[in-house]
């Protein structure tokens, strides 16, 4: 199946729809899924998302010897990119793409959502130097009311980023509203877009609390 994009109030939402992607979120989806795997999955889905990701990248063209000939190749140079974790969720997706990109420069924002309110909360933030040089791709598996996703690009967006996008796993409408009324230059790459918020700001039918299936906390 092919990727949805959608556009609205000049923002851009993909949704990845690759059978390998909605396979491996009907497995974390699944509450019978343990830690262990549900951290698999999300490192797996976060690869492919990359994937997507990184299609328009500009690659360097590079002069390379082959055992038989001389040719022109490409490299992506990771000093020009930023991973950024919004924790602690943000971890499970992190790792994955750091595999695929070991020199992006890598950042943490730390928030936590009110459990009343459910409003953002900043309790750490460390990001690398030359953001504005950087494309900067903020992830956090889940989109909800939006309040976190919005902040942390905010905040990135006060450090100097000046190209960002925005991967998550699941987001429900409600969060693609808020975040693109507030950074409609910030594409969302996401595996789904679900159904709706339930009265305690959750996604349903979504996966539950992400980092809490993580580690295994509640
Ligand atoms: C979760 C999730 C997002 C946020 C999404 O984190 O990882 O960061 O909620 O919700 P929002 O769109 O309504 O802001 P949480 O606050 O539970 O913290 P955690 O990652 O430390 O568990
Ligand atoms: N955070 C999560 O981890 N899951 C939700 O459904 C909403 C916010």
């Amino acid at each position: 199946m092919t990727n949805q994009t959608i556009r609205a109030t000049n923002a851009t939402i993909e949704v990845v729809n690759h059978p390998l992607v909605q396979h491996k979120l009907t497995l974390i989806r699944d509450s019978k899924t343990d830690s262990a795997l549900f951290r698999s999955g999300l490192r797996e889905i976060s690869q492919l998302l990359a994937y997507e990701v990184c299609r328009d990248l500009e690659p360097e063209k590079v002069e390379i010897n082959t055992p038989l000939e001389s040719m022109s190749g490409t490299r992506v140079d990771g000093g020009k990119l930023c991973l950024i974790s919004i924790l602690r969720a943000g971890n499970g997706l992190l790792d994955g793409m750091l595999d695929l990109m070991p020199t992006a420069g890598v950042g943490h924002i730390g928030l936590y959502r009110d459990p009343d309110t459910h409003v953002p909360v900043e309790y750490y933030i460390k990001l690398p130097e030359q953001l504005e040089e950087r494309l900067c791709i903020v992830v956090d598996p889940m989109l909800a009311t939006g309040g976190s996703a919005t902040a942390a690009v905010q905040r990135l967006k006060q450090a100097g980023a000046k190209r960002i996008k925005f991967v998550c796993v699941v987001a429900a409408p409600e969060g693609v509203e808020v975040f693109t009324k507030a950074h409609p230059d910030v594409p969302i790459i996401t595996a789904s877009i679900d159904r709706e918020l339930d009265d305690q700001a959750y996604i349903r039918p979504g996966l539950g609390d992400a980092g809490d299936r993580m580690y295994g906390t509640k």
